[in-house]
């Protein structure tokens, strides 16, 4: 069986004199077993023409962002929803600038701008242009939002120079998504627990406490520890997400319900990772029936909740135990307090009251602390963050495990 057996991989050949090569690595990553879609730009077409492509992975090319024969016109969004990952290669100076200020004037282009799955690039120019300062500020911006670098290697270029800027060899493309892909499955064989969105605390029938949460961060967590080969139980609050696919949801109202959903499943789980925003105080009394509007404010007694992520971390035989926490100042010095006080192996803090990132949004920046290191990401799509946090995860769980005492 080939390496990439039902990979969606969609490669994106742009205007360089390589993407002769690009025909080459669209019939290895077939061989190897992907389905493959290609997507060109209009200088790309100067180089190769699109039947090569058809002719080689048995799908129709697309060319055209603003194409009215085309089902909707939206084949933008439809390709980008239908990758598993984009390779661009080879990637020209041009279209590498282009993403770095998200400039979306042709197909590829554009749906790179609409994906949300690992973009992976593999430059390829004369070396000039590859050291260029303008290029080399860009690599550094698309490396900083997470976009995988394929190359480039040195050698002799068609120009007749040598250096550093030529397109990875087809092989050694396939190469290097190998390693990405088997890094998937940083988790075959856990168990993982993952807690998400807000718990809700009644007051009456009709009225409640509650906080932001969308619980997009928390179900992208667990969707990512799904796709690592993990099995996955999400206790989720009410939130309006679809489930993941290969997970078990547990739906649960207040903190409460949150609290007992985990403790009876937590023991047996490796790992826990609590990115639900758990209510802190719950009403006392709540009253049965629906609370009258009068002239005098009612005054609601408010109790503490129980701390999950601290009972989780205390347990006798507890997972490794990942929490999150949500901050609108002093992140690093509350995140770390948080860790130390709760006991907990890892704590994931996040900015939020801000203008962007949060809880609302579709993105996030990070700041992850564990005794001994921490690391920092930039903002970022939810799932491309969660796919890093899973394997950060599962890297520090592997050392944890060796532990005296595990
Ligand atoms: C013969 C020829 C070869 C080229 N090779 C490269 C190349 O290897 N890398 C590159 O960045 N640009 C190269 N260019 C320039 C690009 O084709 C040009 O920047 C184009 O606008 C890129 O468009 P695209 O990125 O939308 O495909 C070449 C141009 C010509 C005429």
């Amino acid at each position: 069986m080939g390496s990439f057996p039902n990979k969606k991989i969609l490669l994106g050949v742009t205007g360089g004199i390589a993407a002769y090569k690009a025909a080459e690595l669209a019939r290895l990553l077939v061989s190897e077993q992907a389905s493959v879609r290609v997507v060109m730009t209009g200088s790309a077409q100067s180089f190769v023409g699109p039947l090569t492509f058809q002719a080689l992975t048995g799908n129709p090319v697309a060319t055209e962002l603003l194409d009215a024969d085309e089902e909707a016109s939206m084949e933008h969004i439809r390709l980008a929803r239908w990758a598993d990952c984009i390779v661009i290669a080879p990637a020209t100076a041009g279209f590498i600038a282009k993403m770095r200020i998200g400039l979306a004037d042709d197909l590829l282009s554009t749906l790179c701008l609409a994906a949300d799955v690992p973009l992976l690039v593999a430059p390829a120019m004369n070396r000039a242009m590859w050291s260029s300062p303008a290029t080399v500020e860009n690599i550094r911006v698309l490396r900083e939002r997470g976009i995988v670098l394929l190359g480039p290697g040195k050698g002799f270029q068609a120009c007749g120079e040598q250096g550093y800027g030529r397109m990875l060899e087809p092989g050694e493309i396939v190469g290097k998504l190998d390693a990405l892909f088997s890094r998937d499955h940083v988790m075959a064989g856990l168990s993982v627990l993952v807690t998400a969105g807000p718990t809700r605390e009644p007051i009456d029938p009709v009225r409640y406490i509650t906080n932001r949460s969308s619980g997009k961060m928390g179900y992208e967590v667990a969707r990512a520890a799904a796709r690592g080969g993990a099995s996955v139980t999400l206790v989720s609050g009410p939130v309006c997400l679809p489930k993941p696919d290969g997970v078990v949801v547990v739906e649960i109202e207040t903190a409460d319900e949150m609290y007992r959903a985990v403790m009876d499943r937590v023991q047996g789980h490796d790992i826990y990772i609590g990115a639900a925003a758990v209510a802190d105080y719950s009403v006392v009394e709540t009253s049965e029936r629906k609370m009258k509007k009068s002239d005098v404010a009612p005054q609601l007694l408010l109790t503490l909740t129980r701390d999950i992520l601290a009972n989780v971390a205390g347990l006798e035989q507890s997972p490794f135990t990942v929490g999150f926490a949500a901050e609108t100042d002093d992140l690093e010095a509350n995140a770390k307090q948080k860790l130390a006080a709760k006991k907990l192996d890892m704590i994931v803090a996040n900015q939020v009251g801000g203008e962007e990132g949060g809880f609302e949004s579709d993105n996030n920046a990070l700041s992850i602390f564990w005794q001994g290191g921490n690391i920092e990401w930039g903002m970022a799509s939810k799932k491309i963050l969660a796919g890093k946090l899973i394997a950060l995860v599962a890297e520090r769980y592997s050392q944890w495990m060796t532990l005296p005492n595990k």
